[in-house]
Formats: C-alpha cells, sequence, structure tokens
C-alpha cells in the first residue's frame, strides 16, 4: 500500500471512539446560529474569530471557552442535531461504536433540566441506530471542579433516565482536584451498577492513576498518559490489561505535548498496555476520530497491523456485552482479511 491508500484504508477500518464529550463537538458555526436564536451573547462575532480564539496553553484556557460555547445549547432541539452531527460524522469515520459523555452540570446553569437535554439525544441516537445501526453508549461525566455533593445530586436526577447512561466518568480542571475527593460518588454509582472510567493522567500526576484503580475502581482510565513517568504503573495497566482512551491531537492542543513526535502512544502499545485512539473534544482540537488516526500515521507512519491492533483494543475496552463486542471484533478481523 502506497501512502494515499493507506490513509483511505485507516480512514475505512471499522473502529469505536471511547472518549469524546458532546459539548467537544459543537462546531463554531452551529455555536454562532445558536448564540442568535437564543440571543446569548459571545465574544465572537465570525467563524474565523471563533477559530483565532482557539489558541489553548493548557486543559483550563480551553475549558474556559468550551464551557462559554455549550451555553448556547438550550432547548431539546439544539441537542437533537448536536448529537446527530456527532453521529453522522461517526458514520462518515466509520465508527460503528461510540461511547459519549455527557455533562448536565454544564447545562444546569442556563436553565436546561434533564428532560431537554435527553430527549434530544434520544430521539437523535434512535435515528441514527434504525437509519445505519450505529451503536451508541452514553457515559454520564460529572465535573470534578464541582463538589463531590454536586456530583451525587446529579446521580441521584439521572434516576429516572438511568436506563440511558452505562457508566460514570469525571471530567473538567485536574489539578488540585485528585481522584479521592470523589470516593463517595464512585461508591454510590458502582452501586447503582454503572461501569466506571475517569479522566486521570492528562494534566494530572501519574499517583492520580493509582488513586483511580485503588482508591475508586474504575476500570478505564480517560488519557492516562502520564504514566510514562511510572514504570511500576505502565507494568500494572499492562498486567491488569486496564485500557486508556489516550487523545493524540487534544495532548497536542493543550500542550500535554508540544509535538506529536513526543506522544508517546505507540511506545505504550509496543509495551503492551491497552492503548485506544479518540477525539475528545473534536471541534476545538483540529479533526474528528479518522483524523486522530492520520496524526498518528503521518507523524510515526507505523505498520497497517498498528492500526488494526488500535481498532482492536477499541472494542477490548468498550462498555458492552460480550456478544456485542465479540460481533464488532469479528467485523474487523473480516474487514482486515477482505483488505
Ligand atoms: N472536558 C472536555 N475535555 C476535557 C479534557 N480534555 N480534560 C478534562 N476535561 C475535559
Ligand atoms: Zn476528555
Amino acid at each position: 500500500m502506497n501512502k494515499a491508500e493507506l490513509r483511505d484504508w485507516v480512514c475505512r477500518m471499522p473502529k469505536a471512539e471511547l472518549h469524546m464529550h458532546i459539548d467537544g463537538s459543537l462546531e463554531a458555526s452551529r455555536m454562532l446560529s445558536l448564540a442568535k436564536k437564543h440571543g446569548v451573547d459571545l465574544p465572537y462575532t465570525s467563524e474565523a474569530e471563533v477559530q483565532n480564539a482557539y489558541d489553548f496553553h493548557d486543559l483550563q484556557s480551553f475549558l474556559d471557552l468550551y464551557y462559554l460555547g455549550a451555553s448556547v445549547l438550550r432547548d431539546e432541539e439544539d441537542f437533537y442535531f448536536l448529537m446527530m452531527d456527532y453521529l453522522e460524522r461517526c458514520r462518515a469515520d466509520n465508527i460503528v461504536h461510540c461511547e459519549i459523555m455527557v455533562e448536565p452540570q454544564t447545562y444546569f446553569p442556563n436553565g436546561v433540566d434533564f428532560d431537554t437535554f435527553m430527549k434530544g439525544f434520544e430521539r437523535a441516537i434512535a435515528e441514527a441506530n434504525a437509519t445505519w445501526g450505529q451503536s451508541v453508549v452514553l457515559i454520564l461525566s460529572l465535573l470534578r471542579h464541582t463538589p463531590e455533593d454536586e456530583c451525587l445530586a446529579v446521580l441521584e436526577q439521572a434516576r429516572p433516565w438511568r436506563h440511558a447512561f452505562t457508566a460514570i466518568g469525571l471530567a473538567s480542571s485536574e489539578r488540585g482536584h485528585p481522584p479521592e475527593k470523589f470516593e463517595r460518588l464512585y461508591a454510590a454509582a458502582k452501586s447503582e451498577g454503572y461501569a466506571l472510567t475517569i479522566h486521570a493522567g492528562e494534566e494530572g500526576p501519574a499517583e492520580y492513576i493509582w488513586t483511580s484503580l485503588k482508591s475508586l475502581g474504575v476500570a478505564r482510565i480517560d488519557h492516562g498518559v502520564r504514566c510514562t513517568e511510572d514504570d511500576a504503573l505502565m507494568d500494572f495497566l499492562a498486567e491488569e490489561k486496564i485500557p486508556l482512551t489516550v487523545c493524540p491531537l487534544s495532548n497536542t492542543r493543550l500542550k500535554v505535548y508540544q509535538t506529536m513526535h513526543e506522544h508517546p502512544v505507540l511506545t505504550l502499545l509496543a509495551r503492551g498496555l491497552c492503548v485506544t485512539i479518540n477525539s475528545d473534544d473534536p471541534a476545538y482540537f483540529g479533526g474528528y476520530l479518522n483524523a486522530n488516526y492520520l496524526a498518528l500515521l503521518d507523524t510515526f507512519e507505523p505498520s497497517p497491523q498498528v492500526f488494526v491492533e488500535l481498532a482492536r483494543n477499541s472494542f477490548q475496552a468498550a462498555f458492552l456485552e460480550d456478544t456485542q463486542r465479540d460481533a464488532f471484533l469479528q467485523t474487523l478481523a473480516k474487514w482486515e482479511s477482505a483488505a
């Protein structure tokens, strides 16, 4: 395969995306039109101005704009189109299964309640499932810059929508908000049968990954790239097959790494860790899932087999029943042998 053929092959490969914040797929054009629709005052007047503002130097500088952007989402139709736009993108990128983070605490300050966003999201998901068989899991993502009691209250408010969420997660500002602050939250979610994931080791230290595993009992780590600072931790993650949902374009845009050449994801894969590739906040970081795979291709020029391994990991790490997981793994194997 020449380079152009390999790019096309990677794009067509069936894959799962496990780490994507739905508000992170809000494109500038839709942000501006919704601001106009709802009379929300944003400090931008054009798409170019929005794009110019996406010059981040760390996680917090991004989060400030991300929460501001999401403040334009107000009614059920807004949430329907936000979800539908992303699911159409899944179809285009051959993301046959996706796991999407929903963050109620971002919407509540604007008077938006659970029913409003969940009805919009569920309508889009049902349509995508009926039209092209899109598989979707939702993750109830709490915000770690808020008090644990507030997160516990959101878990309670989610009760009428319990059927819609498979897992809980924890996102937002990592530094200064260690996992142990949320022990009661994770214990409560576990007792209610949620699967558990958490952002850890993105900007925070490797220690936050250890605590997430030992004190919160999570099954998966979002980002986790700073495990590279601790050999024993990398060995543990490999031995225990704890997946990391890694987001290469996010990490370079938020200056976790200055360049893609420094990114450790393929080194971690070679060391035996179950790493997966994800887009995090694609509208803000310069690309959806296939753009992340292609950034690795362009930077490291790995063999086609590496991409199949990454896609296989994405299904292995998914919050799926084993029969569904096996069906996706078979689809990938068939695709590979036919390719
Ligand atoms: N929320 C959205 N994107 C995030 C990220 N990369 N880290 C933490 N919280 C987030
Ligand atoms: Zn994230």
